[in-house]
């Protein structure tokens, strides 16, 4: 199986890569999913990653923030964040907040559900900000409105950010090998990505742990960690874009 994978890499022309939490997971960033200690199993993503559940409780979210944000600034790439980053050839849409890809390197990844390590104005005057993984702020307000400044991700029932949206649409449109890693592919718009590359005429190659609901869509899929896959896929020299 993982020869099919790299053969079809190798004859790739424009390979693009779709990363979940699992990317992330062995660098010590939870994911939401995975039962018994996913997310969203322990917290009520409501309560904390939605505009009604800052509006209600506006420090329980922002507290709990902080601590993700510890725990993202503590965590270091792992091989398969440092294998896809060597790929200069290869273009990054992710849904994960955190910055380890491009801290393994990686250019221009597009970071369809926002990022973690900057705050913005929940008003949407324009302020943004970036932040101290290892000393996060507390609830503050925004120094251009007075309104609250809140991580600069998307929560539930927000709208993703469109010029990101429209770049990940035209390059999952346009690419020859969608590489999927890492996500249980249930949240959408973003998990749309798969199904439109694949209708667009791209293989699909997914590496997971487990069986999502990408899997029907996949030509190739590898049940395996990130970190050990992910390398394995992709050793051979980068090609000029
Ligand atoms: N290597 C590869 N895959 C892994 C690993 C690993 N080490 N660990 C877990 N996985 C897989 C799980 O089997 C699961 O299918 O990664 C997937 C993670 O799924 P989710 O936790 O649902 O995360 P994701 O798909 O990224 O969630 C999408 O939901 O909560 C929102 O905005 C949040 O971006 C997030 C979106």
């Amino acid at each position: 199986m993982i020869d099919a994978a790299r053969r079809m890499l190798a004859d790739g022309r424009r390979v693009v890569s779709f990363s979940g939490a699992g990317l992330s997971a062995e660098s010590g960033v939870g994911t939401f999913r995975d039962a018994p200690d996913g997310m969203w199993a322990n917290y009520d993503p409501a309560r904390l990653a939605s505009p009604e559940g800052f509006a209600a409780d506006p420090k329980l979210v922002i507290d709990w923030y902080a601590a993700r944000r510890r725990t993202v600034g503590d965590a270091q790439p792992n091989p398969a964040h440092l294998a896809l980053a060597g790929r200069g050839d290869i273009l990054h849409v992710t849904q994960n907040v955190d910055d380890l890809l491009t801290r393994a390197g990686a250019d221009g990844v597009i970071s369809l559900h926002g990022s973690i390590d900057f705050d913005r104005c929940h008003a949407g005057c324009g302020h943004e900000e970036r932040v101290d993984m290892t000393d996060p702020p507390g609830l503050r307000d925004c120094p251009a409105c007075g309104a609250p400044l809140r991580p600069a991700v998307v929560w539930f029932g927000e709208p993703l950010p469109s010029s990101d949206w429209l770049d990940a649409e035209q390059a999952c449109r346009d690419c020859d090998v969608l590489l999927v890693i890492g996500t249980s592919a249930v949240v959408y718009p973003a998990a749309g990505l798969i199904g439109l590359a694949k209708s667009a005429g791209a293989g699909i190659i997914i590496v997971n742990t487990h069986q999502s609901d990408a899997s029907g869509l996949a030509d190739v899929e590898l049940l395996g960690k990130a970190s050990e896959v992910v390398p394995a896929l992709l050793d051979e020299p980068a090609r000029p874009r």
